[in-house]
């Protein structure tokens, strides 16, 4: 990721944290539109459940000037996703949700060079996790 795509998440990012139920909302609601087949993977409580992918985001996207330091906990994330019944997949489907959210929730403010930033981040994200649950498998 270059300078710029970092400011560009950690912006728009910033612009999401206040609207952060909204957001969770938006994506849960779209990702089971998408997929309803995921739906029964989520067995707690899906507001709940929004706080902590939120705050997970949040992290990240506060690390992405120091990745290496995050990339531990990521690939935990990752290993634990695959109790969760989690294929990898399903990983294309939530990043669409994820922009689609983002786009809704940001407007015109998310820009084609926010949407690469963002797409970026997540798919470093998703192959980190990808590869952790491989490992574990
Ligand atoms: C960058 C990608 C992702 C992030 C940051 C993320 C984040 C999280 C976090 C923080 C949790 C809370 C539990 C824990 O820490 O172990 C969680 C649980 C979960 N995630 Fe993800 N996740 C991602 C991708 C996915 C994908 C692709 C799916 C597929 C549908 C998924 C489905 C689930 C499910 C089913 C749970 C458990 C929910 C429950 O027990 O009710 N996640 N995720």
């Amino acid at each position: 990721m270059t300078p710029e795509q970092v400011q560009l998440v950690k912006d728009s990012w910033a612009q999401v944290t206040p609207i952060a139920d909204k957001a969770a909302e938006l994506f849960y609601g779209k990702l089971f539109e998408m997929d309803p087949s995921v739906k029964p993977l989520f067995k707690g409580d899906i507001t709940e459940q929004g706080a902590k992918l939120m705050k997970m985001i949040n992290t990240a996207v506060n690390g992405l000037d120091r990745l290496d330091e995050i990339v531990p906990a990521v690939q935990q994330l990752g290993a634990r996703h695959v109790a969760y019944g989690v294929k990898d997949e399903h990983y294309d489907t939530v990043g669409a949700a994820l922009l689609w959210t983002l786009e809704t929730g940001l407007g015109d403010a998310f820009t084609a060079e926010t949407k690469e930033a963002w797409a970026t981040v997540y798919g470093l994200l998703a192959d980190t996790m990808k590869s952790a649950a491989a490992q574990a498998a």
